[in-house]
């Protein structure tokens, strides 16, 4: 049996290829292991930030892939086809990370001990990062700021975190910074009180202590605001490298020292102070406030074989794709 596996050059992510990888079947499938076939992923800006982290984060080494190549993690649904674990069913669906494929094998070891465990883990520890960083600054009284100014204002993530602060924090104004050709999007959402493109930041008043959380990571925008808030910002969270235009050598710049937040700290606090499932019920309280805005905010596109999953990814890659487009894409027939 073969799997159909996208790949892409990890050194240039332009280049990508689809390739075939020959899998066990059911009667050669190794004793606990799983075979998965691979429903459906979601491919957003988020994936190219894993490529582009592919090296320092480890993660092409979730998914093999032929030398040089990286096969990027997706977050899906599968089926398990075939099953050699007695505590796992065929028929049993899998949400989590996967690779751009049609299968998956998965070791059984991992499936009890992680991955099952994994995808719960997982669930606390992606999806509701934007509920994590509005708890983080809530926690942390914005740190005196009375503004949060979100860059890449029309991705997804800044859109959900957005949404929160708008709807739980009243009196913190929540300013969207985007590119020209995106900005009539993000002002339709109603989440942001002010949109302001990236070459209009200048204009923005600096009387009030103002937090940046950072989905863009692009180092020019970054020190211009820096410099033009001084020491008004009191808090500057990384967050995400949308624009891909990360320099290594980064300057001092006035205002809060620029740091990445990392969820999985906030998860492993609020874990303890919480106690079992305290993430799980607020993160569900959180995401029946956002999940109704979606119906109007995002259209889901739907992309099935080998040409629309290549095309999803360049135009993902170059940011070609409409804000208000959420692609889910499958390479199974
Ligand atoms: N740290 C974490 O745990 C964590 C968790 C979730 C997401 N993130 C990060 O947050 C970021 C957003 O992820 P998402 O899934 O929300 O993405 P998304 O919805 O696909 O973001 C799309 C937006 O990103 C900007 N963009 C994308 N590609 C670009 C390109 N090639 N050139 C310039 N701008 C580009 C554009 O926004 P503008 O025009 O408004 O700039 C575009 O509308 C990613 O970097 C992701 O890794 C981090």
């Amino acid at each position: 049996m073969n799997s159909t596996d996208f790949v892409v050059a990890r050194n240039d992510l332009q280049q990508c290829k689809i390739i075939e990888t020959r899998l066990p079947d059911a009667a050669t499938l190794p004793d606990e292991a799983l075979l998965v076939k691979i429903d459906r992923f979601a491919l957003t800006a988020n994936n190219i930030t894993y490529a582009v982290l592919g090296d320092q984060l480890k993660y092409w080494q979730l998914f093999p892939a032929p030398e040089n190549f990286g096969n990027i993690p997706v977050w899906g649904f599968g089926e398990v086809i075939a099953s050699k674990h007695p505590g796992i069913s065929e028929g049993e669906r899998l949400f989590g990370y996967f690779p751009m494929a049609t299968h998956l094998v998965i070791e059984a070891a991992d499936v009890t001990k992680r991955g099952l465990r994994d995808a719960a883990a997982h669930r606390q520890g992606v999806a509701p990062v934007y509920f994590l960083v509005d708890d983080f600054l809530a926690e942390n009284e914005f740190y005196g700021a009375q503004s949060v100014m979100l860059s890449s204002a029309s991705s997804k993530t800044a859109f959900g975190l957005a949404h929160l602060l708008h709807t739980l924090h009243k009196d913190i104004r929540v300013i969207g910074l985007t590119s020209a050709g995106n900005t009539d999007f993000v002002r339709s959402l109603g989440c942001y009180d002010d949109v302001v493109t990236y070459d209009r930041v200048g204009s923005l008043l600096t009387d009030q202590p103002v937090a940046f959380v950072d989905m863009a990571g692009n180092s020019e925008l970054r020190a211009k605001l820096h410099r033009h808030f001084g020491e008004q910002i009191k808090y500057s969270g990384r967050i995400g490298l949308t624009h891909r235009s990360s320099s290594t050598d980064e300057p001092e710049l006035p205002g809060a020292k620029p740091t990445w937040f990392f969820a999985p700290d906030q998860i492993r606090k609020r874990a303890r102070e919480w106690g079992p499932g305290g993430i799980d019920v607020r993160f569900s309280a959180a995401w029946s406030g956002f999940a109704p805005m979606l119906d109007r905010w995002l259209k889901v596109v739907e992309g099935r074989g080998e040409g629309p999953v290549k095309q999803v990814y360049q135009d993902t890659l170059a940011g070609r794709v409409p804000p208000d487009q959420g692609h889910i894409l499958s390479l199974t027939a």
